[in-house]
This record gives C-alpha cells, sequence and structure tokens, in this order.
C-alpha cells in the first residue's frame, strides 16, 4: 500500500455507502407533466417531434397512468385547429373553447392532481406569436396582457389551479394577480416564465402546436447572451406577486437556475423544453445514449442547480425509472 492521506474512494467503493452520502434524492414530486389536448378524437403522435396530443377523454386516460405513477401535477397545453386562429388568438377568450371544458373535466376526474395551465396567446394566434403584434412584428404589450389577464380568469373558473403566464410581457403577473383576487381566486397561484430564453429548443412544441412564427421572438424572449435580464424578470415578476418561477430551457440554462436559486427564496422550477427531449430521444434511436441514464442525470443537474421540480415530457419514464439509480 502506499501511504495516501485521503481515501476518498471509500465513499463510493459500494452502494450503500453511495446512498447515504448523496445529497439528493430522486422522486415522483421531482416532476411536473405536460399535456396537449386537442380537439378531435384520437391520439395524435407526429413521429418527427416525439411529442403526443390527447382528446379530453384520453387525456384522462393518460393522466389515470400519471397519477397511479405517483405524479403530483400537470402543465396543459391546447392545441387549436388552425379554423379557429385569428391575428389577436380570440379564441381564447371564448366561453366555448373547448380548453376550458377540458380542464373542467380533468379537474373532476383527478381533484387532488394540480393543474398548471400555461396563459400565452401562441397556440391561438395564426402568426403564432404570444399576443397581439404590430406591423413590424412587435408584440405590444399592454394589449397583450389586458387580454392574458382575462384568458387566466377563464382557466381559473374553468378549474386551472395554478395560472402560469409565458409571454414574457411586462405587468402580466400584477394584472393576473388582480383578476383573480377580484373574482375571489385568492388561492389561485401564479407560476411565472421569468426566465425564458429565445432559445431555438423550442422547435418540436411549435411545430407541434402550430406555432411557428413569422419573425423571432427577440423582441419579448430573453437574449441567451443576456445574464442580468433574467434576475431582474424574475425580481420584478416576484414583486407583482408570482408565486414561483420557471426557468426554461433547463440544460443550458443551469447557471440561471443557480443563480436564481442563490437570490431568490422562492421555488424554482426548470422546464426540460421540447428539443432537450428530442435530443435525448434522437440521440437515443441512435444508439449513442441511453435514454433512461441521460434522462435521471438530466434531472439530477436541475436539482443540483437549486430546481424544487422540473416540467418534463419525460415526467413518466422519469417516475418509472428513478428506482434503478
Ligand atoms: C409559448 C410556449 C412555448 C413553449 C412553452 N410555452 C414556445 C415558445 O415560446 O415559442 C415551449 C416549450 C417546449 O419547447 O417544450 N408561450
Amino acid at each position: 500500500m502506499i501511504n495516501i492521506t485521503q481515501r476518498q474512494r471509500r465513499y463510493r467503493i459500494n452502494k450503500w455507502i453511495r446512498k447515504i452520502t448523496n445529497q439528493l434524492y430522486l422522486t415522483c414530486d421531482d416532476v411536473i407533466y405536460p399535456i396537449f389536448i386537442h380537439l378531435e378524437d384520437d391520439i395524435l403522435i407526429k413521429n418527427n417531434n416525439f411529442l403526443k396530443s390527447y382528446s379530453i377523454q384520453n387525456a384522462i386516460e393518460e393522466i389515470k397512468i400519471a397519477y397511479e405513477l405517483g405524479i403530483s401535477a400537470l402543465m396543459l397545453f391546447p392545441i387549436i385547429p388552425s379554423i379557429l386562429k385569428d391575428d389577436i388568438g380570440s379564441y381564447s377568450l371564448n366561453n366555448n373553447n373547448f380548453f376550458f371544458k377540458a380542464i373542467k373535466n380533468i379537474k373532476d376526474n383527478f381533484p387532488e392532481i394540480g393543474v398548471i395551465v400555461d396563459v400565452a396567446l401562441d397556440p391561438y394566434t395564426s402568426h403564432g406569436h404570444d399576443g397581439i403584434i404590430n406591423s413590424d412584428g412587435i408584440l405590444l404589450n399592454d394589449q397583450t396582457v389586458v387580454i392574458l389577464a382575462n384568458y387566466a380568469k377563464l382557466l381559473a373558473e374553468a378549474g386551472a389551479d395554478v395560472l402560469a403566464p409565458s409571454d414574457m410581457t411586462d405587468g402580466r403577473v400584477k394584472a393576473i394577480r388582480n383578476v383573480l383576487d377580484e373574482n375571489g381566486y385568492n388561492y389561485k397561484l401564479i407560476f411565472s416564465y421569468s426566465a425564458k430564453y429565445a432559445s431555438s429548443l423550442y422547435m418540436p412544441f411549435r411545430d407541434h402546436v402550430g406555432s411557428y412564427s413569422v419573425g423571432d421572438k427577440f423582441n419579448y424572449q430573453l437574449d441567451p447572451r443576456d445574464l442580468n435580464g433574467s434576475m431582474r424578470k424574475i425580481k420584478a415578476d416576484i414583486d407583482e406577486g408570482a408565486d414561483a418561477i420557471i426557468i426554461k430551457p433547463a440544460s443550458f440554462y443551469l447557471d440561471i437556475i443557480y443563480r436564481a436559486s442563490i437570490e431568490h427564496n422562492i421555488p424554482i422550477i426548470a422546464y426540460q423544453v421540447s428539443g432537450e427531449y428530442a435530443m435525448m430521444k434522437c440521440a437515443a434511436m441512435n444508439n449513442m445514449i441511453d435514454y433512461e441514464k441521460t434522462l435521471l442525470e438530466s434531472m439530477i443537474s436541475f436539482k443540483r442547480a437549486g430546481a424544487c421540480a422540473c416540467i418534463t415530457y419525460s415526467a413518466l419514464d422519469y417516475a418509472k425509472n428513478i428506482k434503478k439509480y
């Protein structure tokens, strides 16, 4: 034997010592499951983007599986047929919007599951932007906020527990908080997408909801080079009444998750977006990585950075595989 002062491998030499000395524990409570809901009666699987979408009835069956696996919360998105889209996303405020019926149905069937709903107009607008735009493609802030607050109220009425504005306008959190409180929804929460970067990783999602935008979203989403912008936006959203902060994408933005968790005393939720999911799936399909192992490792990295939960299309796969660690 040579004389080694620190035999650190003692901590790694077998499974039980690794288990009791590790500082992270994987649980189903780490994940929030996103579900897309469409009007038709079939399960639609687009094999070019790996995402699925469900009719209301099929969504209920899928949520039953998630619930039985121990998932506590969902993130819901509508897929709106293009004939119902227009420049100002007016179907979002239509009382007959099928998405409201879907939320009610889900909540009636699963009163214990947390229903988070994305609040933005991109599924509803013909141009795919998150709100109203002018002829130069600039998002009109205040007009958009008014619509979003009304939409949030209808979502709350339908049964949503959490409103998650993802449009990156200014003042939306306050406007949503006000409208919720005025209507007696004092206990509905707001999870604000405060650090939402204008990322190339949203492409499968945009393909799925048909929201390929004219131009880009750099006039409202954050420039990936902007470190301080996200901290400023997080602070503003907290001051306006946000109950938790969502950071997206997750993998390329671990530094932002870390900084946010150090600087702000509020739950931080990471969003492993569609492009991150697609990268794992594609590499695995080509036998270049092991999907399950990569998934668990990615989730561990979000937790290490300081996230308390992660919105991930892999939520069910995660729940099924956490025991393997
Ligand atoms: C829209 C929204 C987007 C995503 C979630 N909400 C797309 C966008 O900003 O264009 C993307 C999520 C994903 O890629 O999985 N407000």
